[in-house]
């Protein structure tokens, strides 16, 4: 292991009982992202952590298998039972054998967590030659976290959690926020000290901040500027409310980088779609996944981009229209009421209103692909069962059912004959008055 780098341990085996849910909590996702996966992300974004622990418990076989698909640079460590915050830090303790230096311990349900600010964090917390770094801040309504106290000259003293805190502790508004930086040589000792003789009978994380002062360690706390980073989420309420914060946030930067965004407050776009200038977002679109979406679009209303969207400029993506993995190059319209998932549209293409691209075998349970090359266009309410492609300035007609490759330039048609029946209505009418079918 080298030196120099940051290790993380991420904290995510606790039971997440509030969220009321089968799944572990950790793996609730916000934009098909599991919280935890945006944990993971910030980690590895600050460019200083080369490799996190995760500790798992609760849910561990599923946690274990998301995050071993998720990354290279994380490994779960089991902790059964759950003891509390300080006995699933020890639990890296074999892990991180060998490694010496600092170790940031973070917890897997605080998605909206930075990595600039975790950035600043340990550069702080090494700048200052700290044993132990706590992130704290400070919150009007502070009910449910542990307090920092201070002792009179304003050094750090203890963390005391809320239940077994005096009601003047309970007045103090600067919390813990649940990261720390750690010297794993001379903090990790100190956890073989942890006693469980508080409210909830559990090994507090926390306790190690008492106890490393009184050893004579330099222990100190790093106020956090913007609260929203630490929002944890413990129940559905707080993962609606967190999905919120991150839109904001989102959608600000979109329209700082020359977005428009009609009514922020219903478009839904993922952190991880980008969007050129001049782009509109119009109301009630919902954008998933990882996306790339060019310049001069129009996207909306009420439009789903489901994930794996390559859109080039120029692009209208309309009203009742679902894309999924697919390619949409310059100056292609997909305007109403369309499915186009695991497709390559190429240039100018135009895809009447209803067009459908078939892409799911129920049978085989496979995908496959559409292609609409350049200059090629569907009828309304057309479906395209893939795989099928058709060809540079093609056509098919409304309402055409089209298993085959169509010709460049060519015509594809499957619509029965019309057949008109002159007054049909009339004679229906006479006839049901006298009685006969
Ligand atoms: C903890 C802190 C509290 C702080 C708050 C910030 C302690 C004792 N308290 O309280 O001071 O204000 O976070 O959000 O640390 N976990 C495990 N194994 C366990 C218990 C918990 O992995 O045995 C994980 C949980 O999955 C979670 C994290 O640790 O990700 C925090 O646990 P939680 O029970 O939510 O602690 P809080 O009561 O919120
Ligand atoms: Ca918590």
């Amino acid at each position: 292991m080298k030196k120099d780098k940051v290790k993380a341990v991420i904290l995510a085996a606790g039971k997440g009982t509030r969220m009321k849910s089968d799944l572990p909590k950790v793996l609730h996702p916000i934009y098909s992202k599991p919280l935890l996966g945006y944990v993971l992300d910030a980690v590895s974004s600050t460019g200083l952590i080369d490799e996190s622990v995760v500790v798992v418990g609760h849910g561990a076989e599923e946690v274990e298998k998301f995050v071993t698909e998720y990354t290279d640079d994380a490994k779960c460590v089991l902790q059964s039972p759950q003891r509390g915050t300080g006995d699933a830090v020890a639990k890296a303790k074999d892990i991180l054998a060998d490694f010496k230096g600092t170790v940031l311990v973070i917890c897997g349900d605080t998605p909206l967590i930075e990595a600039e600010t975790l950035i600043d964090f340990i550069t702080t917390h090494k700048n200052n030659g700290s044993a132990l770094t706590v992130m704290s801040a400070i919150f009007d309504n502070p009910t449910n976290y542990g307090r920092i106290v201070r002792n009179p000259d304003n050094s750090l003293k203890c963390i005391t959690e809320e239940k077994d805190a005096s009601p003047q502790v309970k007045q103090i508004k600067e919390i813990n926020a649940g990261i720390y930086c750690l010297e794993k040589e001379l903090i990790f000792p100190l956890f073989n000290e942890l006693k469980c003789n508080n409210a909830q009978g559990e090994y507090y994380l926390t306790d190690i901040i008492a106890a490393s002062i009184e050893k004579g360690l330099k222990a100190d706390a790093y106020i956090l500027k913007n609260n929203e980073e630490i929002f944890g989420i413990n129940s559905k309420i707080n993962l609606a409310e967190a999905t919120k914060i991150l839109n904001k946030r989102t959608n600000l930067k979109l329209m700082t980088e020359g977005v428009t965004i009609v009514d922020p407050e219903t478009s839904y776009i993922s952190p991880e779609t980008t969007i050129g200038k001049d782009t509109t977002i119009f109301p009630n679109v919902y954008i998933s996944g990882k996306n790339t979406i060019g310049s001069h679009c129009k996207i909306g209303p009420f439009a789903h981009i489901r994930d794996g969207a390559q859109i080039g400029d120029n692009v209208r993506i309309g009203n009742f229209v679902e894309v999924k993995k697919s390619v949409i190059k310059s100056n292609t319209n997909v305007s109403h009421l369309s499915y186009i998932g695991d497709s390559e549209l190429g240039e100018h293409v135009n895809i009447g209103a209803g067009t459908i691209t078939a892409n799911y075998d129920p049978v085989l349970k496979t995908k496959t692909k559409t292609i609409i090359k350049d200059g090629a266009n569907t009828g309304s309410n057309s479906v395209l069962v893939a795989p099928v492609t058709m060809h540079e300035n093609s056509m098919c007609a409304a309402g055409s059912v089209i298993t085959k490759d169509v010709e460049a330039n060519a015509l594809a048609l499957t619509r029965s004959p019309l057949r008109v029946f002159q007054d049909w209505v009339t004679a229906r009418l006479n006839r049901g008055k006298s009685g006969e079918k």
